[in-house]
């Protein structure tokens, strides 16, 4: 349970105001509730004032217990119970909610934790050098099936891994968050399953799904990702301009079916396409990544097996830092 408090006086502004447009919207707010029960437009008020200043000021409580005709404390119990009021100043771009509960937690939150430490602050609450970015650690959201998942302002974002994480803190770090697709980051609808429905189809789809895994399992009884049967694929072209850069062969390319979900198969395509190192995989951005998932005809394999971090840790360290990153040895 934490400690939740107002902010220091020196982070309080004097006063506080809606804008116009926001005191119109309070007042007709205000008027739905039944004669007597105003109050109860408290947690709708106090969200408004926190999207109108980034965070809940002293202030701003005192002036919405005044509209709603209640006692300062009353007010100052719902800021002060409710997580989702910030008490504090937080980034101005993005503060970064990262869910920490069991499923999140085993599908990777630490991971995320660790990328808001580096990219924002070490510390939960404070803010990165320039004031734009923040995070903190929350409890479940409600979108455990999509885990591990961040919420920015009133959006989500699920399926998330370290790398993707990173990119999407950029782009809010550049001001272009609204630039970021929320929802899963992964090939997935909603909460649907990953790669498309496996369940509710009409007969002949579901003769093919059956049909085809069963093919697809006979075929491959490696570990190594198998391309999606099935559904006719489309392979973006070999001049898109998201096709990661290959290099010449070197003399010692890196062993790259150390990296869970390549197979024999997998790394002889990964060699036509000039990737012959652990550093070139770590070095993929989302959008090559989904172009060599879409080559590949892997339907999101790449981000579900983290292939980017994986290949990171290979690359520091080899089998070492695979060990200490992941808690086992690669493959
Ligand atoms: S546990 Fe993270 S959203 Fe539910």
């Amino acid at each position: 349970m934490s400690v939740r408090r107002l902010a220091e006086d020196q982070f309080q502004p004097a006063a506080f105001a809606f804008n116009a447009e926001n005191a119109v919207w309070a007042e007709k707010t205000i008027m739905k509730y039944p004669e007597g029960r105003q109050q109860s437009a408290i947690i709708p008020l106090m969200m408004r004032a926190q999207e109108q200043e980034g965070w809940v000021t002293r202030a701003a409580i005192e002036k919405i217990a005044d509209m709603l005709d209640m006692a300062y404390i009353r007010a100052l119990e719902v800021a002060t119970f409710y997580t989702q009021f910030q008490l504090n100043p937080v980034g101005t771009r993005a503060h970064v909610q990262v869910c920490g509960t069991t499923p999140c937690m085993l599908r990777g939150a630490e991971g995320l934790i660790k990328v808001c430490k580096s990219r924002i602050h070490d510390h939960a609450f404070e803010r990165n050098a320039d004031g734009t970015l923040s995070w903190e650690e929350v409890e479940c959201q409600g979108a455990c099936v999509n885990a591990p998942m961040v919420v920015i302002g009133k959006d989500t974002y699920e399926d998330l891994t370290p790398a993707r994480l990173e990119e999407i803190i950029d782009a809010f770090a550049a001001g272009k968050g609204s630039e970021v697709p929320t929802g899963p980051q992964i090939d997935r609808v909603f909460s649907a399953p990953e790669g498309g429905l496996t369940s509710l189809l009409s007969d002949e789809a579901k003769a093919k799904s059956v049909a085809g895994k069963a093919k697809a399992a006979a075929e491959q009884p490696s570990t190594e990702a198998a391309p999606e049967k099935g559904e006719a694929a489309k392979k973006p072209s070999l001049d898109d301009k998201d096709r990661p850069a290959g290099i010449e062969r070197p003399a010692q390319p890196d062993d790259l079916q150390l990296i869970s979900g390549v197979g024999p198969k997998i790394e002889s395509i990964l060699h036509e396409l000039g990737i012959f190192t652990f550093a070139q995989v770590a070095s993929w951005h989302q959008a090559e990544r989904h172009w060599v998932d879409g080559y590949l005809n892997f339907k999101g394999r790449i981000e579900r097996d983290d292939w980017v971090r994986q290949a990171e840790a290979l690359a520091k360290g080899g089998e070492a830092e695979y060990i200490k990153v992941f808690g086992k040895k690669p493959r």
